[in-house]
């Protein structure tokens, strides 16, 4: 049995991965106007990659059978003081997603839904990654300063992130 109140659920979370793509396109136009090529383009990635987090629970809505509802997806600004601040909302940000991913899971276990718990294992385990690589990223910005050399350096290196194999 496939609850409304878990289909309302991952309703919401796929607006947040939608909201959280959203987000990091406003960043990376942010990094674009900053001149920095390599950060942007891991941002446009990071967009790229919430996409697909909403996709995966918009396959899975219709795999058990649920109904997606596609709700306005919220405003996602293009300011931001620095890149290192950039970063900082990155990390703020993915921490508030681990809690909603948490929270799915608790509701598909308090349902006994058990295919809703093996999906959310899967973004428990993804979540790990996004807190990681935001908090190695703000970091190396700390580590470098906003104007350093090193940024230049940091940036080529950002720019060489490749998409991630699903
Ligand atoms: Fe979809 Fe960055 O969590």
């Amino acid at each position: 049995m496939f609850s409304q109140k878990l289909q309302d659920a991952i309703n919401a979370q796929i607006n947040a991965e939608f909201h959280s793509a959203y987000i990091y396109l406003g960043m990376s136009a942010y990094l674009e106007d900053m001149n920095m090529p390599g950060f942007a383009h891991w941002m446009r990635l990071q967009y790229e990659e919430e996409t697909m987090h909403a996709l995966k629970l918009y396959d899975f809505m219709h795999e058990r059978g649920g109904h997606v509802v596609l709700e306005p997806i919220g405003a996602a600004t293009s300011e931001y003081a620095s890149v290192l601040a950039v970063f900082e909302h990155t990390l703020a940000h993915e921490k508030k997603v681990t809690s909603l991913i948490n929270a799915l899971y608790e509701m598909a276990v308090a349902e006994n839904d058990y295919p809703t718990q093996v999906l959310m294992q899967w973004y428990i385990s993804e979540q790990v990654e996004e807190e990681k690589n935001a908090s190695d990223a703000v970091a190396q910005l700390q580590w470098v300063g906003d104007f350093g050399p090193g940024m230049l350096m940091l940036d080529r290196e950002m720019g060489s992130r490749q998409p991630e194999a699903e």
